[in-house]
Formats: structure tokens, C-alpha cells, sequence
């Protein structure tokens, strides 16, 4: 027949046009479903002062002190109720590694998300989010991603608590944040260059829209993470009093940039021992993916991300005020021992010694999630021979943020299935 030919093809187009829009329906469903959650409401049990599993000696003194005695031995006991407000891009999975290996040591509950990696970020925290919670629960530690909500992590957690947080340059946490979540952020489709962090820079307000799906992540992002409003004016007083509040709730808010220094006022405050601040940098970016921000540019992201920075320099003087305070002399010692213990398990763990491209990293439960679109995110290769006494340790050091989650027996059902997905359609 003469019109057989055009019929058919239509036909395949058509089928083709009907099976992409299914599978664009089921891809959104499937991402509604792993960012929204059901609210229940619960009933208001208060939480035991402490978690009875442990001594009670452990609770004698709620303010740790971590003077030493003249021997040396230690007359503090190390905290292990830690609330630590996991902001995003800033080195926590990093740090998470270091709570989740300390947690072990001590046998301690945490209170951990359900089906997925995070506390159904961004929607605010509520402990009906918290796996197999049971009002009137007690946990020592909640460390996750989520949205803070004070009043609602009081209700998890005993109330001599410590509360843990991290801080990053804003204009480097914006590139980064730009870079790994841009894809997500309908917002930034609209951008065409090559560099599109610069395009959206040189004019936001061109691109941004803070009713738009996923905007926070364009626009400060920490202030969003704390549970603020992330579009407050600058100037508005409510920006003052709210960066009170994070300083009231907050023992402790560590740097970026001075990571080992804050591991050592952690260590300090929560009476811990170098062995627990031992680390490997994990979910490094590869370093050719790290566009550095020019001078120009970088002023350009401190003044869209005004809030972030008043927060940041806020912080910034307090940490050095406890700096100060612990001695600039007796720091610098500290850091170079934990360098040094640091370097020496590099050596005994990891082979080569150094982070590899995801493409090189021969185990599968070695290997750290990726962003849409990307392999940049680095990771390593556990050594063949490792002695015996140190073969756990390097495997937990060296094992990725999800793989020791569902170690530690959180089902990633959500994050698992996305992950195929993505790994089907090459994303
Ligand atoms: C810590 O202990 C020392 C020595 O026992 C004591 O002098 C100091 O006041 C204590 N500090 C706190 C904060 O309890
Ligand atoms: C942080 O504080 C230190 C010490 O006061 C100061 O030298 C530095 O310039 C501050 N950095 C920022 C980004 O505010």
C-alpha cells in the first residue's frame, strides 16, 4: 500500500511520544515521592533526660570539662547526646563518618530517616520522620540532612543534648551548591552558556524566583538549612534575631575552612580523644570541576547570598573568640597531631594514598553517590593487605555516606530505586 509506510511511522512516533510522557509522569511521581512526606500527629510523651542504656555515671556532669589531672587522666566523661544540623555542601559527610564511627564505639542509638538518606528535606523537621519512633523515645544521636526545626529535634533528643553545626564561605558553598543541585532547580534550565554560575551572577534577579521548585538552592541555602526564611531581606531585624537563635541553640559551629581546628574544639567540648577525630575527606569534588569564583564573581555571590553571610562572619568571630579561648599555641599542636595520625592511616588504608575518579574505584561499596549528570565526585580504594588491627577501621574511614548508612541498617529504599533509574537512563 502507498500510505502503509507513513501510517506506520506515525504510529511509532506516537508510541514513542506516549511511552516518553508516561515515563516523564512516573519520573516526577517518583521524585514527589522521595521529597514530600505525610504528617501524623503525635502524641506528646517528653523525652527521659537520658537514654537508659547507658551508665547513668555518663550523665553526672551535663557541662564536660575537659581539664585534665595532673597524671593525665582524664576527668571528664565524653558526650554522647549530639544533635548535628547537617547543612549541605559543607564537608558533612565528612564529619558524618567521624559521628557514625563514634556511634558505633559507644553503642549508641540514632535516630535515623526512613527510606531515604534525609528527613524529607526541605519540608521542616517532625520526629514522625524518624524511623520505628515511638512517642516518649530517646535517641543519642540525630545527624542526617533536614530542615531544623528546634521544637520538634527537642522531642528526640535529651535535653543535655550538645548541638553540632558547620559553616562554609557562602560564596564557595553557593558555587558548590550551583554545581551539584543546579539540575534539579527548573530556575537554571533558562541559562544557556558555558558558564552558567556566571550568567546567573551577573544578574540573579533575571533568573530567580523564590516561588520557584527548589529555588533555596540558589539562594542561602545555610539560612533555608536552619529552617529560615532564605528571602528575608538583609536589613529586615528579624535576620538579627534569628541568627540568635542559632546561637543560643548551637554549642558549637564549625568552619570549613578550619576543619581540623574545629575538630579539636569538638573534641574539647564534648570531652572526646583524637582517635575519634580521625578522617578521610569524603565526596571530595574533582578538582577540574571546581570552576574557582573570581574576585568579581565572588563578591557577586556574597551580595545575592547577603544572609549567608552575615551568618558566616557571625560565626566566624565566635569560633575564633573559642580559639582565643583554647590557646593559639596549644591548637596549632593539636592540629598537627591529628594531621599526622591522619596522614598515617592515608598510608595504612587507602591505595595509592589518594582520592581516585569515580571511573577507578573498584568496589561498588566504595563508591560515592554521584549528582545528576555528573561522575565528578571522587572516592577511594581500600588498601589489599591491611593488617589485621587496622582493617575495620580503614573500611569504615573509607566507606561512603550511604553504603554505611544501609550498614547501619537504614532501609534506602527511595534513594536505592533513584539511583537505578538514573543508572538506566546514563544520568
Ligand atoms: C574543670 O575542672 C577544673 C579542675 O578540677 C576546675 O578548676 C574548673 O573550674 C572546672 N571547670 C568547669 C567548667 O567545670
Ligand atoms: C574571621 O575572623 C578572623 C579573626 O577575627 C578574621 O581575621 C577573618 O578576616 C574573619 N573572616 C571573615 C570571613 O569574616
Amino acid at each position: 500500500m502507498m500510505v502503509g509506510k507513513p501510517v506506520r511511522q506515525w504510529r511509532s512516533i506516537c508510541k514513542g511520544l506516549i511511552l516518553g510522557a508516561l515515563l516523564t509522569i512516573c519520573m516526577i511521581l517518583l521524585y514527589c515521592l522521595s521529597t514530600s512526606e505525610v504528617q501524623f500527629s503525635l502524641q506528646e510523651v517528653p523525652v527521659p533526660y537520658s537514654c537508659a542504656h547507658r551508665p547513668s555515671a555518663a550523665h553526672s556532669s551535663p557541662i564536660s570539662n575537659s581539664s585534665h589531672h595532673a597524671s593525665g587522666q582524664r576527668i571528664c566523661t565524653p558526650k554522647v547526646d549530639i544533635m548535628f544540623m547537617k547543612t549541605h555542601k559543607t564537608a558533612s559527610s565528612t564529619f558524618l563518618n567521624i559521628l557514625f564511627r563514634f556511634g558505633e564505639k559507644h553503642h549508641l542509638k540514632f535516630a535515623f530517616p526512613n527510606s531515604r538518606n534525609d528527613f524529607f528535606y526541605p519540608s521542616p523537621f517532625h520526629r514522625s520522620q524518624v524511623k520505628d519512633y515511638r512517642p516518649g523515645m530517646c535517641f543519642n544521636i540525630i545527624c542526617n540532612h533536614m530542615r531544623f526545626n528546634a521544637a520538634e529535634v527537642a522531642k528526640v533528643l535529651p535535653a543535655d543534648t550538645s548541638y553540632i553545626t558547620i559553616l562554609r564561605d557562602p560564596a564557595d558553598l553557593a558555587e558548590s551548591s550551583f554545581h551539584y543541585f543546579g539540575r534539579v532547580v527548573p530556575l537554571t534550565w533558562k541559562l544557556s552558556g558555558d558558564d552558567k554560575l556566571r550568567e546567573f551572577l551577573t544578574d540573579p534577579k533575571l533568573y530567580y524566583d523564590p516561588e520557584g521548585f527548589n529555588s533555596f538552592y540558589l539562594k542561602n541555602l545555610l539560612f533555608f538549612d536552619f529552617g529560615q526564611d532564605n528571602n528575608l531581606n538583609p536589613d529586615d531585624p528579624k535576620l538579627d534575631k534569628a541568627i540568635q537563635a542559632i546561637a543560643k541553640h548551637f554549642h558549637l559551629v564549625m568552619l570549613v575552612e578550619h576543619f581540623e581546628e574545629s575538630l579539636i574544639l569538638l573534641k574539647d567540648a564534648l570531652c572526646w580523644d583524637m582517635e575519634d577525630l580521625l578522617f578521610f575527606k569524603l565526596n571530595a569534588r574533582k578538582g577540574s570541576t571546581v570552576s574557582k569564583l573570581t574576585p568579581e564573581l565572588r563578591a557577586k555571590a556574597l551580595e545575592w547570598n547577603a544572609i549567608d553571610w552575615k551568618l558566616y562572619q557571625y560565626f566566624n568571630a565566635t569560633f575564633w573568640h573559642k580559639v582565643d579561648a583554647y590557646g593559639h599555641e596549644r591548637m596549632a599542636r593539636d592540629v598537627a597531631e591529628l594531621q599526622s595520625r591522619n596522614a598515617e592511616m592515608a598510608s595504612i588504608c587507602i591505595e595509592g594514598g589518594h582520592a581516585v575518579d569515580a571511573g577507578s574505584i573498584l568496589e561498588t561499596s566504595m563508591q560515592p553517590w554521584q549528582p545528576i549528570g555528573e561522575k565528578s565526585i571522587m572516592g577511594y580504594n581500600l588498601k589489599k593487605n591491611v593488617d589485621k588491627a587496622h582493617r575495620k577501621l580503614c573500611r569504615k574511614m573509607l566507606t561512603p555516606e550511604l553504603q554505611y548508612l544501609t550498614d547501619m541498617g537504614v532501609n534506602l529504599w527511595i534513594t536505592r530505586l533513584w539511583g537505578h533509574i538514573r543508572e538506566i537512563l546514563h544520568w
